[in-house]
């Protein structure tokens, strides 16, 4: 039996469809180059110790019967513990372990480090205690997970993380389509504000609850995005996917999740050439995202600067979660 198993999986940019996804629409999903590294060992005794340099967590105790029953469970912990848990009592499995993660990336940046670590550690339990699993045993697992802290979410940062690559995902995992696509010339830009999907997400609700025939067809609109952009992605259409991130970032505009900073990035973008321009994720902060043709890559990334973004030097990444240590 193994006694140490790392894993590694990617981060995330949603492309098109975020908001919408809640609601059962369709959205487009990509890895990107930077991934988190969880390694898993069996520690004797009967306690979780987690280290977690990255969020400033190192030599973090719980006894296994204690596992995710705290009151006040370290944010930079609670999705490691959670995991544990649901995994020892769904697998009828129990042991002292150490788990330590390392991150190629910031928490601030929404590249979906709470869904990257959740995956990282349910994958190397799988190794671990040597259980047979599919990617959709994974997602399950980790949906549970994640669902029952933040208590929403569609779970798309999640099957970025296991299938990397680009997915089309519905909701919860009811589709998860890999689509096949072969350079996209992203430019990310950090707003340096960092974002809080829930409050976004409720706003969203809220302006649901009050107009909802108005927001489900804008729903429906950011829907019919979705299919074009599915196509242009696999034909390689730039042009066709920059007017559609436009289209997009109109609507998200609309359902008032998109900020004054994140604005004057957007446009700074598209007036320097990029071929379209949105924001990335749930709004308010975080990144956005342009397309732009090669030779104007050093423009646009200037001028996001100056509107005072800071470019992320991130690529889309093929992979998702993988055993690092075979
Ligand atoms: C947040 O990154 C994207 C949202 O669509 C929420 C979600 O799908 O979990 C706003």
């Amino acid at each position: 039996m193994k006694k140490t198993v790392e894993v590694s999986a990617p981060g995330k940019l949603m492309l098109f469809g975020e908001h919408a996804v809640v609601y059962d629409r369709p959205c487009i999903v990509i890895a990107v180059n930077q991934r988190l590294t969880v390694r898993t060992s069996f520690y004797p005794g009967n306690k979780i110790i987690i280290d977690a340099p990255n969020v400033g967590i190192v030599g973090y105790e719980t006894e296994i019967s204690r596992l995710g029953k705290g009151n006040n469970i370290p944010k930079g912990v609670r999705f490691i513990e959670i995991a544990v848990a649901n995994f020892f009592d769904l697998y009828k499995v129990s042991s002292g372990l150490k788990i330590e993660t390392r991150s190629d990336f910031s928490s601030e940046f929404g590249f979906g480090s709470s869904s990257a670590v959740t995956v990282g550690t349910v994958t190397s339990l799988f190794r671990l205690f040597q259980i047979d699993c599919s990617k959709k045993d994974i997602f399950d697992l980790c949906f549970e997970t994640v669902f029952s802290i933040q208590g929403l979410g569609s779970g798309f940062d999640i099957a970025s993380a296991i299938w990397g690559g680009a997915l089309y995902f519905v909701n919860r995992g009811k589709k998860i389509e890999p689509l096949k696509i072969k350079k996209l010339p992203l430019l990310v830009g950090y707003t340096g504000v960092k974002a809080d999907t829930a409050p976004l997400v409720n706003k969203v609700a809220s302006l649901r609850e009050r107009n909802p025939k108005i927001v489900d067809s804008m729903f429906d609109t950011i829907k019919d995005i979705v299919e074009d952009a599915r196509v242009c992605l696999e034909k390689q259409d730039l042009k066709g996917l920059g007017e559609l991130m436009n289209l997009n970032q109109g609507l998200l505009d609309s359902l008032g999740v998109g900020s004054d900073k994140l604005s004057c990035m957007i446009n700074a973008a598209r007036e320097s050439g990029a071929y379209g321009a949105k924001l990335s994720g749930a709004g308010g902060g975080d990144c956005m995202i342009a397309l732009a043709p090669s030779g104007k890559k050093q423009n646009v990334e200037s001028a996001m600067k100056v509107a005072g973004g800071f470019p992320v030097n991130i690529k889309f990444e093929p992979e998702g979660v993988k055993i690092v240590n075979l």
